[in-house]
């Protein structure tokens, strides 16, 4: 495709525009939700719906549903026209970016509550986040009339909510998780990385260290959670960071395990100046 450009995706921003245009999609069609602000984390999830998808929907919406009062709604990172860029670099087909007033009209009142798997960890840390995440979400969803939704194991417990909500609201839409893409010193990318200074940067990097030595751990025997909890923990907090939870968790039910006899996950979320951040490993015992 070198030399050659490719063509622009179209942007729409109102539900009756997004109507008219999937009924004249071909074909399978997958869509990637995002809150924009995108990078090569984003880009991977666009790229394999590409390979798999005939037409290709990304999602730009920054929803404000899935923060909390204190939290950094509006001061969340947004750039359209990068953000379009990339999109039209990656061949999406459809931009979706739809007003705050679209999604959530005067009189909205609906939410979608997923019990279990939304209870531990970010949902007790962000209260209300997993009910703003499953509804807007479930929205997009239905919205675009995907066949197939991308998400990142970046944000892993928001990745079992998504499953869990596809399946118990009869979602005609296979849910397609994709790989943590990190940078070439192992920090997840995130839109927010861009909140870290170069001081809270080089301290943020012992999350990444402290998941791979977990896992080499793992690899080489270690089978007590709570040993290879305790290391990940007492890493990340020499580095400076404060912790909100270091989980070691059953995969699927994302239930603290004790030893591992079965594919697990360690998640972790750890605060660096102002910058909340999260991350997670799997554990293949
Ligand atoms: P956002 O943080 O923009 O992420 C959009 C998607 O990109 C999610 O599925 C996320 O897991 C994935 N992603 C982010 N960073 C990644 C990385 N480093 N590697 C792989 N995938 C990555 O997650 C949300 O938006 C919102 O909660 C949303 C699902 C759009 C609902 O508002």
């Amino acid at each position: 495709m070198q030399g050659q450009s490719k063509p622009k995706p179209r942007i729409l921003t109102t539900l009756a525009e997004l109507r008219v245009a999937r009924r004249a999609m071909p074909g399978l069609v997958g869509v990637v939700p995002t809150m924009g602000f995108l990078h090569e984390g984003h880009a991977s999830l666009m790229r394999r719906a590409r390979t798999e998808c005939a037409t290709v929907v990304a999602t730009n919406f920054v929803n404000p549903a899935q923060f909390g009062p204190r939290e950094d709604f509006s001061r969340y990172p947004r750039d359209m026209d990068a953000d379009t860029r990339l999109c039209e670099r990656e061949g999406v087909d459809y931009v979706y970016a739809p007003s705050v007033d679209t999604v959530y009209p005067s009189g909205f009142a609906t939410t979608v509550d997923v019990a279990g798997v939304s209870a531990r960890w970010e949902g007790e840390y962000r209260p209300g986040h997993f009910h703003g995440v499953a509804t807007v979400v479930a929205k997009l969803l239905i919205a675009t009339g995907a066949n197939r939704a991308y998400f990142g194991e970046k944000d892993f417990q928001q990745l079992q909510v998504v499953r869990r909500l596809a399946i118990d609201l009869d979602l005609p839409v296979e849910i397609v998780a994709c790989p943590t893409v990190r940078e070439a010193d192992g920090l997840a990318r995130s839109s927010r990385n861009v909140y870290l200074t170069d001081d809270d940067r080089r301290r943020a990097l012992s999350i990444s260290q402290a998941l791979f030595a977990a896992r080499d751990a793992c690899k080489a025997g270690e089978r007590r959670a709570a040993k290879l909890g305790e290391s990940v923990r007492s890493l990340v907090t020499d580095a400076g960071l404060a912790i909100d939870y270091v989980a070691v968790v059953d995969r699927d039910t994302l239930e603290p395990i004790e030893v591992f006899d079965r594919a697990g996950r360690i998640l972790i979320a750890a605060r660096v100046g102002s910058t909340r951040l999260i991350d997670n490993i799997g554990l293949e015992c």
